[in-house]
């Protein structure tokens, strides 16, 4: 049965029926639901609609139906219901006859919704921040199994100087962490509850909202009922915070499938995250980074799209409004799952040492050495600058590294370089000189390290 039959005489085309209906993605609102319901019937008690003990047997059904969907969420789906609003209301109905029927008094689909919606984005928000935080932790870990291994650092792909795979793996880490404060603001704002907005000018009965609000858990009631209902910045906010999360992730993803491809062979990933192909019996493919670099497209789409459905709708509620779960849902799930590939990724992650060690004394990546080596010696560093660049160049073609040539080699492009340059053309002084904060030194990785370990143990 709809919940709006009086006015119609006829029963709505069943392609418009399934045009319309939401149950088949709402329902994963139902505790929500349920919880907002048991809320509002409390509050119809203190304004004499429903007596204490109408309110009791409306609670008991309404939390045996809470535990029924919990065990089986997907029940739900048998159901032909509108959308998950209709099907609560309706079992209730079924279980306790026509009181059932007065738990709607002076609440709308459109404050309820919205308060489904926002206790739902509540309970994931907090799933995803554990997400987000376990991605942290393994990266931190990933820091410290490598923290001397040395990865050729790039600019444009062009080896441009040295790092370490734990400075490599920290970068990323700095990024989570802003999308997880991101994530705790948007939190924080969208923490207010719609409840007792009514259909869009409040309800008329004088329910104490800030009190319904905090027994649902929010911080406060919200202040405007137009906008109460037609507010869905919190869905936009997540949906951006998964996309530029994503963005983050599928730049680790192509780093790694990168690391990982013949060319470079800096990593092995493990056969767990790999697949093999069906042709060709030596092929070990990323597809776990790929698929991470493929999904962001499709978060950043959803994002998109709502924003486009939001763009220059009119106040208050529209059923356009109803398209805003799909794409939350799918988003969410979406950046949960491939924040938890990237954990798994990491877990059985071989740095192959020697390789990237090679790769990282190569491509003329100590240049910067000897310029600062130049400047040193009284050089103005423009100048310095462009001595090195003659210097490689010769280098290149006599295929030499820099600390492979002569000093009298040297001494074709600058009278003050003498032996003294090559213990500052090495890897170790090239790192070791990186001292200031944030740069690649022993000291400053490990101090990175230590501070983002505590920094984590702080947190949880
Ligand atoms: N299924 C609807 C949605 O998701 C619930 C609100 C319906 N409100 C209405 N006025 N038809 O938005």
């Amino acid at each position: 049965m709809a919940l709006w039959g009086g006015r119609f005489s006829e029963a709505a085309d069943t392609r418009f029926k399934q045009y319309n209906d939401s149950l088949r993605f709402d329902y994963r609102l139902a505790v929500q639901d349920i919880v907002g319901s048991i809320g509002w019937s409390k509050a119809l008690v203190t304004v004499g609609v429903l007596t204490q003990e109408e309110q009791t047997a409306l609670e008991i059904a309404l939390n045996t139906l809470k535990y029924e969907v919990e065990a089986d969420p997907e029940q739900i789906l048998t159901s032909d219901a509108e959308d998950i609003h209709s099907w609560v209301e309706g079992k209730l109905i079924e279980r306790v006859g026509d009181l059932g029927k007065k738990l709607h008094t002076g609440r709308s689909r459109n404050d309820q919704v919205a308060t489904d919606l926002k206790l739902w984005c509540k309970a994931q928000g907090e799933v995803l921040l554990a997400s987000v935080h376990g991605l942290q932790a393994k990266l931190v870990e990933t820091a410290r199994q490598f923290e001397t291994t040395v990865l050729p650092g790039y600019t444009h792909l062009q080896r441009a100087q040295p790092v370490t795979f734990s400075h490599w793996a920290l970068a990323y880490f700095e990024m989570l962490d802003r999308d997880y404060s991101r994530l705790q603001d948007a939190l924080k704002r969208l923490n207010t509850s719609p409840l007792g907005s009514g259909a869009l000018a409040g309800t008329a009965y004088p329910i104490d909202r800030e009190k319904l609000a905090l027994d649902l858990g929010f911080e406060r009631a919200t202040r405007n009922s137009l906008d109460s209902v037609s507010d869905r910045d919190h869905v936009v906010e997540l949906m951006s915070i998964a996309s530029l999360s994503m963005v983050h992730i599928s730049r680790f993803a192509e780093d790694l499938i990168f690391y990982a491809s013949g060319e470079a062979g800096f990593v092995e990933l493990s056969d767990k995250v790999t697949s093999g192909s069906s042709l060709m019996p030596q092929k070990k493919n990323p597809d776990a980074l790929e698929l991470i670099r493929g999904k962001t497209g499709r978060v950043v789409g959803s994002l998109t799209g709502m924003l486009l459905t939001l763009k220059a709708l009119p106040l208050a509620y529209n059923k356009d409004m109803q398209e805003d779960k799909e794409g939350l849902f799918d988003a969410l799930d979406t950046w949960h799952d491939s924040l938890d590939m990237a954990q798994l990724v990491l877990e059985g992650l071989k740095v192959n040492e020697p390789v990237t060690k090679k790769a990282a004394m190569g491509g003329y990546s100590n240049a910067t050495e000897l310029a600062d080596y130049l400047v040193a010696k009284g050089i103005p560093f423009r100048e310095a600058h462009h001595i090195v660049g003659e210097a490689v160049v010769y280098a290149i073609k006599q295929s030499k590294p820099l600390e492979d040539l002569a000093v009298s080699e040297f001494q074709q492009f600058s009278d003050v370089i003498s032996d003294d340059v090559y213990p500052i053309l090495s890897l170790e002084s090239t790192l070791e000189k990186r001292q200031a904060l944030g740069g690649v030194s022993p000291a400053q990785i490990s101090y990175a390290i230590n501070q983002a370990e505590t920094y984590l143990k702080n947190r949880s």
